[in-house]
């Protein structure tokens, strides 16, 4: 057993003191279920309280705490706001936010106002406005904030990051990402009306998910960490894939299966261009079919990797064979990221390749040593902000947008930190 893991299982955080989190669930679905049993195993983390407007579900993930770690949560299952009353709570340290896509933005804010350090899923905002909000209220505040951002984490794309950072790529000048996930069964209650995500997909325009897509390529780029994201267009296609699920499952009387129902297309394609006169190339897509998981791309002056579902590929300049790409695999004794040279069997068996556990791992750990997490308000902000802007940038005709230096000018000076690199 390595270091980390000996002194976690002696409820010793890597520092060497005692991790007593408190926390609160906000929302407890499919995702907040997975992320609090995956909690409950680590050690020195109790859950207090529970908001959830379903009743059912708030008792249920009530009964995980309790067969794990004894204890009655309190429950707040009294509407969409009555997580403004678990925020009370004087014996809380932290929530997890685990709502629907759009709540957030504002419920983060409340929480940090509330005193709370805030883990939440993705995305973090909805708007501009809550994006700086998020990054005031976090500094007023002195609250930590982490985007539990699970994609980064990953085997191949924690090695990713680890090579950029020890330049076997050279200097990298150019990034591509994909999330692509076919949810349209997801859009859906069994009775054709819509869901949260389905709702999403009819009143907004653009890519209204982007952070697992942008945040890996982000961190091999160094962006907030000595380039930034400056100026960004967006283009999007039909909605063909989207309205001939509806056709096809629920009849071609259904609204969804008429053009113009969703707002959001099937495919958003977002290119970024960074400070420092880089390019990102984003695509969003959860509306045609195909088997989850999009492709990666990274070129540096020294080399390029490809991945995607299939192979995870690379080319070093020097050292692989002219004009050929060589199986990431090949380097792995080299380049494996030290978490998971370190915590390969704890990791593997949790959901996205192992990063739900390397995330969660580090909100708790950044709690306990009382600092900023490895991935920041100021990384929220910058890549939530893709998500309003590409709407906007599409409905002005593929107008390019300023992306806002949330940052105000540290960009410059930042480093990586607290990613064992
Ligand atoms: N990081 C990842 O890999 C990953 C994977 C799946 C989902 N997610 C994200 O997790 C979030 C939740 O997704 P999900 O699949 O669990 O959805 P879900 O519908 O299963 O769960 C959401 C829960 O929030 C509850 N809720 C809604 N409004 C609430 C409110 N105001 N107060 C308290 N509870 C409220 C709902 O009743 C529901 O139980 C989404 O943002 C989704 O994008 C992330």
């Amino acid at each position: 057993m390595d270091r980390r893991a000996f002194l976690g299982s002696l409820g010793v955080s890597v520092t060497g003191y005692a991790t007593p989190v408190r926390v609160g669930l906000i929302g407890a679905g499919a995702r907040g279920t997975y992320l609090l049993r995956e909690s409950l195993a680590m050690p020195g983390v109790s859950f207090t309280a529970i908001a959830e407007i379903r009743e059912d579900r708030a008792r249920r993930a009530a009964g995980m705490v309790k067969e794990a770690k004894g204890g009655e949560p309190a429950l707040y299952t009294r509407g969409p706001e009555d997580y403004r009353r678990l925020l009370e709570r004087s014996d809380l340290d932290a929530v997890l936010i685990m709502t629907p896509q759009n709540q957030h933005g504002r419920q983060a804010i409340a929480a940090l106002r509330a005193g709370k350090h805030v883990g939440s899923e993705t995305p973090p905002a909805y708007t501009l406005d809550e994006c700086w909000q998020l990054v005031e209220t976090r500094e007023k505040t002195g609250r930590h904030y982490m985007l539990l951002e699970n994609y980064p984490y990953a085997r191949p794309r924690l090695m990713i990051l680890h090579m950029a950072h020890r330049g076997a790529f050279g200097e990298v000048t150019y990034g591509e990402s994909s999330y692509i996930h076919d949810t349209r069964e997801l859009s859906y209650e069994a009775d054709g009306s819509l869901s949260w995500r389905g709702e999403i997909a009819h009143r907004h325009r653009g890519d209204v998910y982007p952070t697992h897509a942008l945040a890996p390529v982000s961190l091999w780029m160094g962006i907030n960490r000595g380039d930034r994201l400056a100026s960004m267009v967006s283009m999007d296609n039909g909605t063909r894939g989207l309205q001939a699920y509806a056709r096809e499952r629920f009849g071609a009387d259904h609204p969804a299966a008429r053009e113009g129902f969703f707002a959001k297309r099937d495919t958003t394609i977002t290119l970024l261009r960074t400070a420092r006169e880089r390019v990102i190339v984003l695509r969003y897509d959860n509306g045609t079919p195909r088997p989850a998981g999009g492709w990666e791309q990274l070129q540096g002056t020294r080399g390029a990797y490809d991945g995607s579902p299939g192979a995870q590929l690379v080319y070093l300049h020097g050292r692989s064979r002219d004009h050929a790409w060589e199986p990431l695999e090949k380097y792995r004794t080299e380049f494996e990221h030290p978490f998971w040279r370190e915590q390969a069997s704890a990791a593997a068996r949790a959901g996205h390749g192992g990063g739900d556990y390397f995330v969660l791992r580090e909100f708790y750990e950044a709690l306990a040593e009382d600092r900023e997490p490895a991935i920041d308000v100021y990384d929220a902000a910058s890549w939530s902000a893709v998500l309003p802007l590409s709407g906007e940038s599409i409905r002005a005709g593929n107008r390019s947008f300023e992306i806002p230096d949330f940052t105000r000018g540290r960009w410059k000076s930042r480093k990586l930190e607290h990613f064992g690199i």
